[in-house]
C-alpha cells in the first residue's frame, strides 16, 4: 500500500526574484505527498513551467527553501541532483528531445540509463509509442515529426521509467482533442500505480474535467482549488 504521509515536494516561504529585481513569487507553501495528482494552473506567464523549475531544482528559490522526496536542501550538492532526477519524469513545455537520437531512442534512454538491456529497452519503448500512435515515425529524428508527434514522445519518454514523480507542462498543448483524451488517460493510470503527479496547464477546463486539486497561480501567489483537509493554512 502506498503511504499518503511522505511530502515528495515541499515549499516553505518560497520566494523568486529574477536578475533585474522582477519578482515573480512571494511566499509560497505548499506541500504535495506520494500519490497526489495536482494541476497547476496560471494564465500564461503566471509562472507554471518556473514553479516546476523550482520543483526539479533546475533553479534555487532567492527565498525559503524547496525540498525534493524528504531531503534537506541545505545538505544537497549538485550531486544529489541526478539521482534524484532519475526517480522523476519531465515533460518540458519546449520538448527537449535528444536531437541525434530517433523517437525510439529517445524514449528507450531513460530504461537504458536505469540499466535495462537494449533488446528489452526497445521493446518497451516500441510497445508505448504504437500505444500512444508512433508506430509508424518511431525511427525519425525529432526534427522531421511535428509538434504534437513531438510531444507524445516526450511523454512517452518520461513516463517510460515508472517515475516516482511526473512533471508535466502543458502536456496536451500541442495534440488534437482525441490525443489530448489518451494522454490523460495515460496520466490517470499511472497515478493509479502511485505515481504523484504535477501537471502544469493554461486550460483551467481540462483540469476541471477531472477530479484532482488545482494549484493556481496568480499576481505570485499560489491558491488551492479544492481544498483538502489535510494542506496548510495561509498557502498552501
Ligand atoms: N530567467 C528569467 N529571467 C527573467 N524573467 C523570467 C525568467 N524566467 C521566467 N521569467 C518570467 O517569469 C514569468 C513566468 O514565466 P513562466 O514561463 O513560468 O510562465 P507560464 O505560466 O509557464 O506561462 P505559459 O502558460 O505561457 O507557458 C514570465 O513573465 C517570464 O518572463
Ligand atoms: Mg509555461
Amino acid at each position: 500500500m502506498r503511504s499518503q504521509q511522505t511530502n515528495i515536494i515541499s515549499f516553505q516561504n518560497v520566494g523568486l526574484t529574477f536578475r533585474g529585481n522582477t519578482r515573480l513569487f512571494s511566499n509560497i507553501n505548499l506541500n504535495i505527498r506520494e500519490g497526489d495528482f495536482y494541476f497547476l494552473t496560471g494564465l500564461s506567464g503566471a509562472g507554471k513551467s518556473t514553479l516546476l523549475k523550482l520543483i526539479y531544482m533546475g533553479i534555487a528559490p532567492t527565498d525559503g527553501s524547496v525540498s525534493l522526496f524528504g531531503e534537506d536542501p541545505k545538505q544537497m550538492t549538485s550531486n544529489d541532483l541526478p539521482r534524484l532526477r532519475r526517480k522523476m519524469g519531465i515533460i518540458f513545455q519546449d520538448f527537449r528531445l535528444l536531437p541525434h537520437l530517433t523517437a525510439l531512442e529517445n524514449v528507450a534512454l531513460p530504461l537504458k540509463v536505469r540499466g535495462i538491456d537494449h533488446p528489452k529497452a526497445t521493446s518497451q519503448a516500441q510497445d508505448l509509442l504504437a500505444w500512444v500512435g508512433l508506430e509508424h515515425v518511431m525511427n525519425q529524428y525529432p526534427a522531421t515529426l511535428s509538434g504534437g508527434q513531438q510531444q507524445r514522445v516526450a511523454i512517452t519518454r518520461a513516463i517510460m521509467g515508472r517515475p516516482s514523480l511526473l512533471l508535466a507542462d502543458e502536456p496536451t498543448g500541442n495534440v488534437d482533442e482525441e490525443a489530448a483524451g489518451k494522454i490523460m488517460h495515460l496520466f490517470e493510470e499511472l497515478h493509479k500505480t502511485g505515481t504523484t503527479i504535477v501537471l502544469a496547464t493554461h486550460n483551467r477546463s481540462l483540469a476541471k474535467e477531472f477530479n484532482h486539486p488545482e494549484i493556481f497561480l496568480k499576481k505570485g501567489q499560489a491558491f488551492l482549488l479544492n481544498r483538502k483537509p489535510r494542506l496548510q493554512e495561509g498557502g498552501i
